[in-house]
């Protein structure tokens, strides 16, 4: 199985993505390292403890940037609830992290010690996975690929242009994408397409506590948006990690806005070539729907 690392900032929707890849015998979570994003690292951090405790899991947590590179943070506390984790009342958390270490020198060990490479899953902000690259160049050669659900093709989430991931760390982002590690990035509108709908979220409720749980955040997930579907949007990162014939990709430069009064964070998916730079990414376009439902509902029911 492969060896993972993911960095992560729960909030729903990376809740579940991280309770697929446990559940996944494909991959090998080695590190979960919380970063702050759509709440502070103290909320993400002790919502990956509630949600491992939970799912009976022990990956090493090590918790990595409490703000962006250069910015002040932001937070969607509006979208996830001000813990990250709202809707649920979990039991107290038992899992231990680990404070002795920084992100980046955990996920350096980690990938150090692997036979095989490792291959890194970004679905919060940018921070550490930048850091770490910055940190320790020479780790590049022993990554497989970077997974990531961030960015969007048009228009943003955040921004009139920026999706949250990358609007909360520009420069985070901007490194990463220069970096040279190969990426597949899952952007916005992949999310969007791969709406889960009542009839699914009903299935999904049946799964034991584990369902329960999951409901229970979908009830307060985008306010009301569990009649409407469900943008689980970290999941799709997962899905291309493990079902990467359910997207179609595009290699395509994907450059990096800092400097823009508005536009910081917007990723330029340059599927024109207007800018003749060289490919940096494998972008998903589009998500086949059936079969991501299907995957989806399989995913977490090894989980009841
Ligand atoms: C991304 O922003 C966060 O709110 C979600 O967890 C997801 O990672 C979507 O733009
Ligand atoms: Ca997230």
């Amino acid at each position: 199985s492969t060896p993972v690392i993911i960095s992560t900032d729960p909030g729903i929707d990376d809740a579940v993505a991280i309770a697929i890849a446990l559940a996944d015998p494909q991959l090998d979570v080695q590190l979960i390292c919380p970063v702050a994003g759509n709440v502070s690292l103290v909320h993400t951090t002790d919502n990956t403890r509630k949600l491992l405790t939970l799912l009976r899991q022990t990956v090493r947590i090590v918790p990595g940037s409490q703000r962006p590179l250069l910015r002040l943070p932001i937070n969607a506390g509006n979208i996830h609830g001000v813990s990250g984790l709202a809707g649920y009342d979990f039991p107290a958390p038992t899992v231990p992290v680990d404070t002795t270490t920084t992100a980046a020198a955990a996920m350096h060990a980690v990938v150090s010690q692997q036979r095989d490479k490792t291959t890194l899953v970004a679905i919060g902000p940018l921070t550490d996975i930048a850091l770490y690259l910055h940190q320790y160049p020479a780790d590049r050669a022993r990554i497989d690929q970077l997974v990531l659900m961030g960015g969007a093709i048009g228009r943003g989430n955040w921004g009139v242009l920026s999706e949250f991931n990358f609007a909360a760390d520009p420069e985070a982002a901007d490194i990463v994408f220069r970096s040279g590690v190969k990426i597949k990035m899952a952007p916005l509108e992949v999310g969007t397409q791969a709406k889960i709908m009542p009839a699914v979220t009903a299935q999904i409720r049946q799964l034991g506590t584990v369902g329960d749980m999951f409901y229970h955040l979908f009830t307060h997930y985008r306010g009301g948006s569990i009649q409407t579907g469900l943008k689980i949007y970290d999941a799709l990162a997962i899905a291309l990690l493990t079902q990467p014939d359910l997207f179609t990709l595009a290699a395509t430069n994907v450059t990096i806005e800092t400097q823009g009064t508005y536009t910081a964070g917007a990723s330029l998916v340059d599927l024109q070539d207007r800018l003749h730079e060289r490919p940096n990414a494998q972008v998903a376009t589009a998500v086949d729907l059936p079969r991501f439902t299907e995957w989806f509902v399989t995913a977490l029911s090894r989980l009841a």
